[in-house]
C-alpha cells in the first residue's frame, strides 16, 4: 500500500485537492474530518463522541482516531495508493501509522499558507449539501448564489467554521504541527507546497510531486 499524508493547517486547501486527485487518478482517499462528520449525520455512538470535541475545535482523542483510520485501511487492497487527509494530526498518530509495515507512509506533503489568509477562507468555506464539492464564497463562488454548480445541491457552512472555532482549530494545530514536521523530515519524506496560488496551479505542481515520488520509490497505477 502507497500512503501519501496531507499535512497542513485547517483551511490550508488539503481537502480541495485531495478530492480532485482522488478523482483523477483514483486514490483511495480518506478524510479524517469528513468520515467524523457522516458519523455525526448518521447518529452513532461515536458521531455523538466526536461531536463534542468539534464542536469546540478540539482534537478527537488519539485512541478513536487510530482505530477509525486502521479500519479504514483493512479496507483497501495491498497495491492500492492511499491518500490520507487529516490524519494524522499528532505525533501519537503518526507512529502509529507507521507502526506497522502495510501502512508505513511514503510521501508526506505540507500545504503551506500564510495564517492571515486561513480565518477568511474558513469562515467563508461552504459545501454541497449532496455531492460534497467545496466553494469559498469569495475565492471559488458557485455560478448561482448558495447552489452547486456541479448538481445543483444547497451549499451549507461547517458547524465548526465559525471564527471563534476557527480560531481554537488553528491554535490546536499549532501547538501539534511542530513534532509532526520534525517527524516526517526527520524520515527525509517531507515534501512543501505553496497552497497560497490557484487550485489549479496547486493540482498541477502536486500531480507532479506525487509522480516523481512514485517513480523513483515505487509505482502509481
Ligand atoms: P477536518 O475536516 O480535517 O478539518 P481541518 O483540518 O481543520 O481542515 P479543513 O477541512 O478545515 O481544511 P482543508 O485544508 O481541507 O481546506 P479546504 O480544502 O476545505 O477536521 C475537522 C475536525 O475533526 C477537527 O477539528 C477535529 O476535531 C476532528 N478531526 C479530524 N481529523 C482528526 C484527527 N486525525 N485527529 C483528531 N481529530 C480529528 O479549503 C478551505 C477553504 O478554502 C474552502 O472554502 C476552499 O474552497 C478554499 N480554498 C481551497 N483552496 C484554495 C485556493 N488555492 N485558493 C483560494 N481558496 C481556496
Amino acid at each position: 500500500m502507497n500512503i501519501t499524508v496531507f499535512l497542513g493547517a485547517p483551511g490550508s486547501g488539503k481537502g480541495t485537492q485531495a478530492k480532485k486527485l482522488a478523482q483523477d487518478k483514483g486514490f483511495f482517499h480518506f478524510s479524517t474530518g469528513d468520515m467524523l462528520r457522516a458519523e455525526i449525520k448518521k447518529g452513532t455512538e461515536l458521531g455523538t463522541k466526536a461531536r463534542a470535541y468539534i464542536d469546540k475545535g478540539e482534537l478527537v482523542p488519539d485512541t478513536v482516531m487510530i482505530e477509525l483510520i486502521e479500519d479504514s485501511l483493512l479496507r483497501v487492497r495491498r497495491d492500492g495508493n492511499v491518500l490520507l487527509d487529516g490524519f494524522p494530526r499528532t505525533l501519537a498518530q503518526a507512529k502509529a501509522l507507521d507502526s506497522k509495515q502495510s501502512t508505513s507512509v511514503g510521501l508526506s506533503i505540507l500545504f503551506e499558507v500564510p495564517e492571515t489568509l486561513l480565518i477568511e477562507r474558513l469562515t467563508g468555506r461552504r459545501s454541497c449539501s449532496q455531492c460534497a464539492e467545496p466553494y469559498h464564497i469569495v475565492f471559488i463562488p458557485p455560478k448561482v448564489s448558495g447552489l452547486c454548480d456541479k448538481c445543483g445541491g444547497k451549499l451549507t457552512q461547517r458547524t465548526d467554521d465559525t471564527e471563534d472555532v476557527v480560531k481554537r482549530r488553528l491554535e490546536v494545530f499549532k501547538r501539534q504541527n511542530d513534532e509532526l514536521l520534525h517527524y516526517y523530515a526527520s524520515k527525509k519524506n517531507l515534501a512543501r507546497i505553496d497552497a497560497n496560488r490557484s487550485v489549479n496551479d496547486i493540482q498541477q505542481e502536486l500531480s507532479h510531486v506525487i509522480e516523481q515520488w512514485y517513480t523513483l520509490n515505487h509505482s502509481v497505477n
